[in-house]
């Protein structure tokens, strides 16, 4: 079998914000096609800097930032066309209802890819994905929904219109277990299934041990460790990955 092709290619991102604050202080690393890869470290650690700058939102002060063979920097509506991205604060459009604002993003991200032929079949896709009943889609506000209602609209869309990159930015944070559970086993099962490539991120780590097939502990702007969740574990005789992530804190912290 040939090498998974990398679909996400970050290298040695800096980011000093105006003001001073050095969020991101050189990190590098890869994603390749079909991984779901969790990008974990504290609040602050540079998780979300990072997610805006893949998607376009943000230009690093160095670095470079490559999205299935496309310079994001270079060709940011190119790269957009690859990607769908859920940031952490998910606000806007409460007027609608969540089968008007489905219709709306799953269509303009469509068009814009020159799929337009793909509407239909993603639109249901995408309302399967929610697990809301239609009825809810159909006749209430996104105003009226719950956080995790909302979620899981919004990353419905993002995987349905089956993206080269999905960027999911906390996309359990906030919710209850039973929510958060619901998220996370949608989230792995569409991946798997349709060899979507994720990219999300967490501070919470005993979460993420089942969903990701690769993670990367990130602290001050920079890759701490990386690999496989069993591998982790393997390698720093921890019992889970949060205890790792102290492991490995405690060792790069001295000296
Ligand atoms: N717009 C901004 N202006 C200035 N500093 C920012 C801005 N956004 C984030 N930061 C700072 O950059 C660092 C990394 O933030 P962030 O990327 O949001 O981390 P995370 O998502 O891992 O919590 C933090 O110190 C944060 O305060
Ligand atoms: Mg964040």
């Amino acid at each position: 079998m040939a090498a998974p092709s990398p679909v996400l290619h970050v290298e040695g991102l800096v980011k000093v914000y105006p003001g001073g604050t050095r969020a991101l202080d050189g990190l590098s690393f890869t994603v390749s096609e079909g991984e779901v890869y969790g990008l974990l470290g504290p609040n602050g650690a540079g998780k979300s800097t990072t997610f805006r700058i893949i998607a376009t939102l943000l230009k690093p002060t160095s670095g470079r930032v490559v999205v299935d063979g496309v310079d994001v920097a270079a060709s940011p509506l190119e790269a957009r066309k690859r990607i769908t991205y859920v940031p952490e604060e998910v606000g806007g459009y409460r007027r609608l209802t969540g089968m008007e604002y489905l219709r709306f993003v799953v269509s303009t991200y469509l068009r814009a890819r020159g799929e337009p032929g793909r509407i239909g079949e993603a639109l249901e896709e995408a309302v399967e994905l929610t697990g809301l009943p239609r009825e809810v889609l159909e006749e209430r506000k996104m105003s009226d929904y719950s956080k995790g209602m909302k979620r899981r609209v919004q990353v419905a869309w993002a995987l349905a219109v089956r993206p080269r990159l999905a960027i999911l930015d906390e996309p359990t944070s906030g919710l209850d277990v039973e929510a958060s559970y619901e998220l996370r086993e949608t989230i792995a099962e569409y991946a798997r299934r349709h060899r979507v490539t994720v990219l999300l991120s967490s501070h919470n780590m005993l979460e993420v041990e089942t969903l990701c097939t690769r993670v990367g502990f990130i602290r001050s702007g920079r890759l701490v460790a990386e690999g496989a969740p069993a591998e982790i574990l393997e390698e720093t005789g921890a019992r889970n990955l949060e205890e790792a992530y102290m492991r490995l804190i405690a060792g790069s912290g001295r000296g």
